[in-house]
């Protein structure tokens, strides 16, 4: 079973009983990956992931040949790579609230990352994760998280959808940095880059979903977002039922999730977060990819209709005591939806 260690920004542990962690590694398994795999990879092997039925992988046979990347787990380590590698007990990024550097682990010992000039580039509060400098949508400054927005401070003026640069510029870029993007290659193997750009690329050429397929940015709406029209809710439902039920139960509140959430009032309220979870796990849990369709376009299809089964606040209600913090009637985030 997957060691529960590491911790996202929230209790995660705190948050997961220990029931239910037994609940959630037990049901690991049952994921819509079509027939049981022959062999449960060990924890940290490549899971030759929950994409298509590959081409009959090398088996057993030979020596290590490079494995196709793990775009999922490039999705997990976007999201926050010092959670997804377990580099919790080696690596602390510097602390945004004190002036000297007083992290720990990474080239200089003291939780600072270098650019791509060899000069610390301190942490402002993005914790050197991608994810804060690039946005759930990658879009950096054009997206969620630009100044239209939801203005943060740490985002980035690169929108990685619209980045013409090839894969193998990509992955240099990421190991080497920029003036302000970190040189990732002083903390993260080739492994780690190749899956990181196969994500990028792939999400970018529109082999995974692509977020505005989604949702539109809408600076009117709450977040700044909406669901796009057009999603079938009825067969999101099912899905929840084949693919999510076995471990957040079937209302959506087996697991509490950030502390106070459930599924639905989580996926009502930040889908622009959620989506990217759906689509890749959760960095450091149990929770894999979750939607196994063989293109980009299916598989933003089914994020969506789940996602919009999920604004059902009746099926999948908040969690006891906390009605008063769903969202309202009327509220422009999950548009027709919302019921
Ligand atoms: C193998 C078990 C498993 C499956 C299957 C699964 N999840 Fe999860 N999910 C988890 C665990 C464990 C967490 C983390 C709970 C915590 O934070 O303590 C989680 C977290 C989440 C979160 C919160 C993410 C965050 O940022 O905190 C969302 C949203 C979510 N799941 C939605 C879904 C949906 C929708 C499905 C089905 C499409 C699904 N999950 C399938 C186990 C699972």
């Amino acid at each position: 079973m997957l060691a529960l260690q590491s911790r996202r920004r929230t209790g995660w542990l705190a948050g997961l009983a220990l029931g239910s962690a037994l609940g959630a590694a037990h049901c690991a398994p049952s994921q819509r990956a079509g027939p049981p795999a022959a062999v449960v990879p060990a924890v940290s092997s490549p899971a030759p992931a929950a994409s298509a039925p590959a081409a009959s992988g090398p088996a057993a046979s030979g020596p290590a040949q490079a494995a196709e990347p793990d775009d999922a787990r490039g999705g997990r380590l976007y999201d926050n790579w010092r959670t997804e590698r377990r580099l919790s007990q080696s690596f602390a990024a510097d602390s945004p609230k004190t002036p000297e550097p007083d992290g720990k682990g990474g080239p200089n010992g003291n939780g600072t990352l270098n650019d791509g000039a060899g000069r610390p580039l301190q942490n402002t509060g993005h914790d050197y994760r991608l994810k804060n400098l690039f946005g759930w949508d990658l879009r950096g400054a054009d997206g969620v998280d630009g100044p239209a927005y939801h203005d943060e401070p740490h985002v980035l003026r690169r929108n990685l959808l619209t980045d013409t640069r090839s894969a193998s510029e990509i992955q240099r870029w990421l190991a080497e940095g920029d003036a302000r993007t970190p040189a990732y290659g002083q903390v993260l193997d080739e492994r780690d880059l190749s899956d990181l750009t196969a994500f990028l690329v792939k999400t970018r050429d529109g082999e995974l979903a692509r977020p505005e397929h989604i949702f539109r940015l809408e600076a009117a709406a709450p977040e700044g977002y909406e669901l796009v029209a057009g999603a079938d809710p009825a067969r999101g439902r099912e899905l929840y039922g084949y693919t999510c039920e076995d471990c957040h139960g079937k209302d959506g509140r087996e697991l509490t999730l950030d502390g106070m959430q459930s599924v639905g009032t989580l996926s009502r309220s930040v889908a622009y977060e959620v989506w990217f979870k759906i689509q890749n796990g959760l960095a450091g849990s149990p929770m894999k990819r979750q939607v196994l369709e063989k293109t980009g376009a299916e598989s933003a299809r089914a994020v969506l209709d789940l996602l919009a089964a999920l604004c059902d606040r009746k099926a999948f209600p908040a969690l006891r005591g906390r009605d008063a913090e769903d969202v309202k009637d009327g509220d422009a985030r999950c548009g027709a939806y919302l019921k």
